[in-house]
């Protein structure tokens, strides 16, 4: 079975004390998870190494950046590498969250560079997708969607894409409170594995583990993640609370 992923988003908020007590009272609220579950928890740089010494020795729990550049090492001052992720034991990537793509102009190009970095050093990437408003008024958001999946992902092999991991997030239910349905979600989840199908077979397509995100809460993460082809998620706003993302967690199939 494909990993079930419930991974944090803290994006910009809480402080290293505040970050440290939510760890340490999630480890404590949620139990031992199993083979094919796993939670990730992207913190601000500055906290990486702190939140991944809590996790010492805890299984099935890793640390991920929010982000990092599309280039190896140099003259870019206040940037931050995948090598240098990858020598603080940093274990996973967000790459391509929509507030970058629009806040920092973040192309699929680009995206496609910072994935291949992230591959060669041995991290791994969490590739996220998804639509504006109006893309989804427009009926379009599968096509969109396609787009963005073939542009940054599409030049890689088939074994580099073996377990990957896809976000999938409709900016339009993004720190809204508006979610998906489960059947909206279901429906684009099926679709994005029928286009890796489509380009890299079923084994591969079965392989990878596509997390929806958007608006997730205690209470409507038992009902999206049930969903077949929907694979955990990626939280923002309720992973900061201990109560809700333990919930969350132990939601995962
Ligand atoms: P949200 O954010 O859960 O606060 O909607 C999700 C995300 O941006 O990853």
């Amino acid at each position: 079975m494909r990993k079930q992923i419930a991974a944090a988003n803290w994006k910009m908020n809480l402080t290293i004390q505040q970050g440290e007590t939510l760890v340490n009272e999630l480890m404590e609220a949620t139990g031992e998870l199993n083979e094919t579950q796993a939670t990730v928890f992207a913190v601000p740089f500055p906290y990486l190494v702190n939140v991944k010494n809590i996790l010492a020795g805890k299984s099935h729990v890793f640390v991920a950046a929010q982000n990092c550049y599309n280039k190896v090492s140099g003259a870019f001052t206040g940037e931050v590498s995948v090598e240098i992720l990858k020598s603080i034991g940093t274990d996973y990537v967000i790459v391509g969250h929509s507030e970058r793509r629009e806040y920092f102009n973040e192309s699929n190009q680009v995206l496609a560079e910072k994935i291949d970095l992230c591959i060669e050093y041995g991290l791994k990437p969490i590739f996220c997708c998804g639509e504006a408003l109006e893309v989804r008024e427009a009926g379009t958001q599968n096509s969109f969607v396609e787009s963005q999946i073939k542009e940054s992902l599409f030049h890689l092999t088939a074994e580099q894409l073996t377990g990957f991991v896809i976000a999938y997030e409709p900016i339009w239910a993004i720190g809204t409170g508006k979610t998906a349905t489960s059947a909206q979600a279901q429906e684009i989840h099926a679709y994005i594995r029928s286009v890796l199908a489509q380009g890299y077979g079923n084994e591969v397509a079965e392989s990878i583990s596509i997390l929806y995100g958007g608006s997730v809460k205690a209470a409507n993460a038992k009902e999206i993640f049930s969903q077949p082809d929907v694979d955990g998620g990626l939280v923002g706003g309720a992973s900061l609370m201990a109560t809700e993302f333990a919930a969350i967690i132990r939601s995962l199939k």
